[in-house]
């Protein structure tokens, strides 16, 4: 039988699909259920096992889900008669035709009905000959649940290398990978018109647009990506303009309100071995041009929220080559630099994304790519995010550019602090020091003052004194023992010209010049959240 071009192409067929997955429950809440917590958290982990052992046992007792599960997220082979019986609208023809299913090679036997756990756990001798001469079917495509606050959604793409051991294919299609949850955490969630998602593979980010948007234009290169992006959509009853091209190609003249991308922003000499994660351009050159083009594509007030990779040679500071392709745009931004990798644990771990790392040309295909780095005199490879900002009106002055090396933990980028920094940073750059001393300040409830005291021959003595905000990303401020106390006065009382005189009175200092050394650290507790006019920023 043949199969599409592409997978679920045919929209009738993917809701006939939609309705068999739905009439089993296969969403967010009912596959948690059905695995229980620890194989659920386990395979959140990468670990497949418990999984499979919990499937397989309830698919062999006749459990639509569990078929459904192992077949569509676990990705196994199983009878066809379970799988008929589970899919009764989309059927095995129907969902071969629609390349959905696929004819399993029969000596993959071993994944039908839990026997890849039992196997391994060696808790049943059972090798798969309970279904002797039995057809096997898997998925083509792996078609797994996922939730927001609001839903669940039904998210299509290829199976990872775990699933289907060897490299990928060139034109895979990536599932919801780490970058993909880093960047949709990060988007801001504010309701608005148009939405651009570049380079949407899967659809996970216009997915996550979609619930705030007028309308979401998903674009990509690659042909697979875009049948399965829209099989997403189409699974979840969602419409996207979806259209084929690179970079800003496919939106010539037009202005977004927000632009998302996860790009293939994986650095190498620039030879394209996989589509999702090598742009085929040589060093960070695709970072750069996307985000050259974000400008021309913004409307006024609009935001573009991105994951970029860029190069660091030498001994240079990691803000050099980001920093020009952010300056060059005139935007307001917030660069972040998240890690850097060294060039072999960078090549390692990309190796094994795609499944290259357990081939016979592995090493091969990393001493070229060390190679090249080495030419290039490349140190590390900064990952990271770049959120930019057109502001709402022109105004004169150089932009605001912020870049914060955030390698914490508790560090994370969300939507709420992303968007709370960019309104903070335009509130400080449009207010003066002259009109800042006359607002009332207050301290963030969660704040926290940590001091370090060393032992000395009059006692203990402060040498350290940090504000911190636990969860927000980079918002620590370092006071000294004059901030300490008119950080301690910011109440909402009274502004903060009345508290500099009030210090200045008690301890004999000149206030002009208590308030000149006072207000930057003040403008840098505002722009992280540590301090807050109490009459609101606008
Ligand atoms: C890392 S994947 C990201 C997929 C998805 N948006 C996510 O967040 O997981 C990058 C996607 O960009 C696409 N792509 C590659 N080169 C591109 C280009 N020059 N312009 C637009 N998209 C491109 C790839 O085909 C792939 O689907």
């Amino acid at each position: 039988m043949s199969t599409p071009a592409h997978p679920l192409t045919d929209p009738a067929a993917v809701d006939r699909l939609a309705a068999d997955l739905a009439a089993c429950g296969y969403d967010a809440d009912h596959v948690p259920a059905l695995l229980g917590a620890d194989a659920h958290n386990a395979l959140g982990r990468g670990q497949r096992w418990p999984a499979l052992h919990v499937t397989g046992r309830a698919a062999a007792d006749g459990s639509a889900l569990a078929t459904v599960t192992r077949l569509f997220l676990l990705g196994t082979s199983e009878p066809a008669d379970a799988v008929a019986a589970a899919l009764p609208l989309l059927g095995i023809p129907g969902g071969i035709a629609c390349g959905a299913l696929e004819l399993a090679d029969v000596r993959e036997g071993h994944g039908a009905h839990g026997t890849d756990s039992a196997d391994r756990d060696g808790s049943n001798g059972d090798d798969g000959a309970s279904h002797p001469g039995a057809a096997l079917i898997r998925a083509a495509v792996d078609i797994r649940p996922h939730a927001d606050d609001e839903r669940s959604y039904l998210v299509v793409s290829d199976f990872d290398s775990d699933s289907r051991p060897g490299a990928v294919r060139r034109d895979h299609v990536l599932g919801i990978g780490a970058a993909s949850v880093t960047l949709a955490r990060a988007v801001i969630r504010r309701p608005v018109d148009r939405v651009l998602d570049l380079g949407t593979g899967c659809g996970i980010q216009a997915l996550h647009c979609d619930a705030h948007a007028g309308s979401v234009t998903a674009t990509d290169t690659n042909p697979r990506a875009l049948a399965l992006a829209g099989a997403t959509a189409r699974l979840n009853s969602l419409d996207w303009d979806l259209r084929a091209g690179s970079l800003f190609e496919p939106v010539a003249g037009e202005r977004f309100d927000l632009i998302v991308s996860n790009p293939p922003f994986v650095i190498s000499s620039g030879t394209q071995r996989f589509e999702y994660r090598d742009s085929g351009l040589a060093g960070d050159e695709l970072c750069r041009r996307l985000v050259l083009g974000i400008p021309d594509h913004l409307t006024p007030g609009g935001t573009a929220q991105i994951l970029a990779n860029w190069l660091i040679r030498g001994d240079g500071d990691w803000r050099m080559a980001v920093g020009s392709w952010v300056a060059a745009t005139g935007l307001d931004g917030w660069v972040v630099q998240r890690e850097v990798a060294p060039p072999a644990q960078y090549v390692a771990l990309w190796l094994q994304d795609t499944g290259e790392a357990s081939e016979d040309d592995a090493e091969d295909l990393a001493g070229e790519w060390l190679d090249y780095f080495a030419r290039e005199n490349v140190t590390g490879i900064g990952m990271g995010s770049i959120t930019l900002r057109r502001p709402e009106h022109s105004r004169a002055g150089t932009p605001d550019v912020i870049f914060d090396q955030l390698t914490a933990a508790g560090d994370i980028l969300t939507g709420p602090e992303v968007d709370a920094f960019l309104a903070r940073r335009a509130y400080l750059a449009a207010v003066s020091d002259a009109d800042l001393l006359d607002v009332r300040l207050s301290l963030a409830d969660s704040d926290i003052l940590e001091q370090r005291l060393l032992p000395g021959r009059d006692g203990w003595t402060t040498v350290l004194r940090m504000l911190h905000r636990p969860g927000g990303p980079g918002a620590s401020v370092q006071l000294d023992e004059w901030g300490q106390a008119l950080f301690a006065g910011c109440r909402g009382d009274v502004t903060l010209r009345t508290l500099v005189e009030l210090l200045a009175t008690a301890h004999a200092l000149d206030p002009v010049a208590l308030a000149a050394a006072a207000l930057p650290t003040i403008r840098t507790a505002i722009a992280r959240g540590l301090l807050h006019p109490v009459d609101g920023i606008g």
